[in-house]
């Protein structure tokens, strides 16, 4: 029987697959500058300059598009979090630690660009905003037990990547502001890259490890939960959205599971061992129960938007 590869046999047999996606990342990725996606001319001073502080009426944003707003800045302000994790699991040693920097900065670009949106065009109450990412930012982001290392961590951001894809594109649509929405579009591309990076490497781990990188996939896509996890009104924002297609069980399994699992080919590989097998099975089992919740879900969303629209209630978008 084949011993597992540590985690540091891991990391050094995929540098040079590493240094390829760096690399290739490099001559893809084009630079930005968030102060470009900033309508500056909305903007005015708040009481404290003599100014007028923020009220409720002064957003143009409707009740979804604050909420995947905030849901979605405050998981690009968590960034410390993620650092500390990918450092950990992956390396600060040649490509991987240009690539952990670089990757890095990027999304620290996506926190400033849509806190100066928000706070110049009043789209959501700053001091509500302030507060929220103090709780969020100090309980930080914890791995569950059964997480850490390498192999899931690299699944993980691979699908999380590409959700935050999905929900920062959909947020942009339901932001009725085509400033807003080409701000969004632009991190939208930037997440679109870094999944491709991770899926590429994750990838090349399911090559040379069939049987871990199998177990680590269908861990983490059994236990998926958004890195948001936890911030303030998580629930509520995350119902909000999920009503109303900026991120719902269907996006999550059609745009963003399934894709990544058919460029893996996971169900028509022929390398697993009996562990492998044993992994695929359980994620097999599993999402067909998620294609079954996704029915449950709607036909409960429908029924609601029928008892509003009964009794009169808009829809906020
Ligand atoms: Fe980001
Ligand atoms: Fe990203």
């Amino acid at each position: 029987m084949n011993k597992d590869l540590t985690q540091l046999e891991i990391l050094t047999e995929l540098e040079p697959v590493a240094e390829a996606n760096l690399n290739r990342h490099l001559s893809m990725a084009k630079d930005w500058h968030p102060h470009d996606y900033v309508p500056w001319d909305e903007g005015r001073n708040f009481a404290a300059m003599g100014g007028v502080d923020w009220a409720p009426e002064q957003s143009k944003l409707n009740e979804v598009a604050k909420a995947a707003m905030i849901t979605n800045l405050l998981t690009e302000d968590n960034l410390p979090s993620y650092h500390r994790e990918i450092s950990e699991s992956f390396s600060m040693d040649g490509a991987w630690g240009t690539w952990v920097g670089r990757w890095t900065a990027e999304e620290n670009r996506h926190g400033i660009v849509m806190r100066d949106y928000l706070v110049v065009t009043r789209g959501i109450d700053p001091v509500a905003l302030e507060e929220a990412r103090m709780i969020h930012m100090t309980q930080g982001v914890r791995s569950p037990d059964n997480w850490g290392g390498f192999l899931v961590n690299v699944a993980y951001v691979t699908f999380q990547e590409l959700a935050t894809r999905v929900s920062h594109r959909n947020t942009g649509r339901v932001c009725n502001d085509p400033i807003a929405d080409r701000m969004l579009q632009r991190i939208a591309t930037d997440e679109n890259l870094h999944m491709i990076f991770y899926r590429n490497l994750c990838g090349a781990s399911l090559d040379l490890a069939p049987d871990q990188a199998m177990e680590a996939i269908a861990n983490t896509v059994t236990f998926f939960v958004m890195p948001g996890y936890g911030m303030p009104n998580f629930r509520r924002n995350g119902v909000l959205m999920a009503k109303h297609g900026i991120y719902d069980l269907r996006q999550h399994l059609e745009e963003v599971v399934q894709p990544v699992l058919k460029k893996w080919n996971i169900f028509e590989r022929n390398d697993f061992g009996a562990r492998g097998e044993a992994a695929r099975e359980h994620l097999g089992v599993f999402l067909e129960k998620l294609a079954g919740d996704v029915l449950k879900f709607e036909e409960q969303r429908d029924r609601m938007f029928a008892r509003d629209a009964a009794r009169g209630i808009m829809q906020p978008v």
